[in-house]
């Protein structure tokens, strides 16, 4: 499983068949091979974080079946000193379950992302202000009868352990929420009532992640979080940009100049437009602030040929909103970050919108 979706499958399905000849074999050389295969991809993020005390599978071997849901290939995650990966492995080698605030963009899905891949652990995602219903949650008959049970998501990951990764914890249904508590105690179980009330105990080696934008009045359409859950969360992570209102972070310049593939200028130019776009938001003036993501996107463009502005409808205006009072302030803000440099291409593309 990729962060980014790509290569997905790539080093996965020639091995399968290898297994599958082999498992003919016998019994001793399934299980061999079945190790041999998991340990074969040694995730290059592991020697960038110091990390090895918090061994969370205790060399445990998950079942082939689950080793497509091990994220694999997810881009480093940049950190300016304030040790996240860290942070989180240690909440979860200690507590089992850690909760990260931060506003959208920060980073908070990645880092989920690279610490499933780092530990070696299935991922277990969960948007929970999608219109989740609670048989893709806990699972349900197909067909007729009684002999077709299929288990949901999270059922599967207290069967089978893993990272249960609760994104926007703070939007879950009520009934979904009310089921969960009892699970969210280390030594909990679940209890399936729709299915003659199976007892599923806590997987040994199963996690949770939730995760969240702030609660406050700017933050428009956030919602506390529910009492029980934030007690039984121990560890909580703040997240933020790394670069906002006059702050402007030269990691996140690099990052830009090196994926996005422009010279340093347009990525501070970028930068520090962005950073203006993130205190607006963040004063509840626009209701979003664009991700180092959005940013990679908005140079990639530049970097194609189109001029920066022509580039930003593309990308940053567009992701902040569709109604056009806000599109332009968002014009306006890019522009202003960008300096004197800037105006004349802002109103040639201006121009070009008019056409
Ligand atoms: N510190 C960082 N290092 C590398 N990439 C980052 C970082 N922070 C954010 N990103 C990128 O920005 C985009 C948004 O991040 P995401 O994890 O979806 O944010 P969140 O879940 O907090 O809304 C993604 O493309 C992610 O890879
Ligand atoms: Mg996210």
């Amino acid at each position: 499983m990729d962060y980014l979706g790509k290569d997905a499958h790539a080093d996965g399905v020639g091995n399968n068949k290898v297994t599958t000849r082999l498992r003919t074999f016998n019994q001793q050389s399934k299980i061999t091979l079945q190790i041999s295969r998991l340990k074969s991809y040694e995730s290059p993020l592991k020697k960038k974080y110091d990390v090895e005390k918090y061994d969370l599978t205790s060399n445990y071997v998950f079942p082939d079946s689950m080793s497509e849901l091990i994220p694999k290939h997810t881009p480093e995650y940049i950190d300016h000193g304030q040790r996240y990966v860290e942070r989180i492995m240690r909440a979860l080698y200690y507590f089992k379950q850690c909760a990260l605030i931060g506003p959208s963009g920060t980073g908070k899905t990645h880092i989920v992302y690279a610490v499933a891949e780092i530990a070696g652990l299935p991922l277990w995602e969960i948007n929970c202000g999608l219109q989740t219903t609670s048989f893709d949650l806990f699972g349900r008959y197909i067909g007729l009868g009684k002999e077709n049970w299929v288990d949901g998501q999270i059922v599967s990951w207290c069967r089978h352990g893993g990272i249960l990764y609760l994104d926007e914890a703070n939007m879950m249904k009520q009934d979904v929420a009310t089921r969960l508590n009892p699970l969210l105690d280390t030594r909990g179980h679940i209890v399936l009532n729709e299915k003659d009330n199976e007892i599923i105990p806590r997987h040994p080696l199963s996690y949770v992640i939730i995760s969240m934008n702030p609660f406050s009045v700017e933050f428009a359409g956030t919602k506390p979080l529910n009492a029980a859950f934030r007690r039984r969360m121990s560890v909580w992570i703040n997240f933020d940009y790394l670069s906002t209102g006059s702050k402007v972070n030269e990691s996140e310049i690099d990052l830009i100049q090196e994926r996005g593939g422009v010279t340093r200028e347009i990525a501070m130019q970028m930068v520090k437009a962005a950073a203006q776009l993130r205190a607006n938001y963040k004063k509840g003036d626009l209701p979003y602030g664009p991700s180092v993501g959005d940013l990679i996107n908005w140079a990639k463009l530049v970097a194609d040929g189109l001029d920066i502005h022509t580039a930003a409808e593309e990308t940053i205006v567009s992701t902040t909103s569709d109604d056009i009072a806000t599109q332009e302030s968002v014009r306006r803000i890019i522009k202003l970050a960008g300096g004197h440099q800037l105006l004349r291409p802002s109103i040639q593309s201006a121009e070009t919108l008019d056409d």
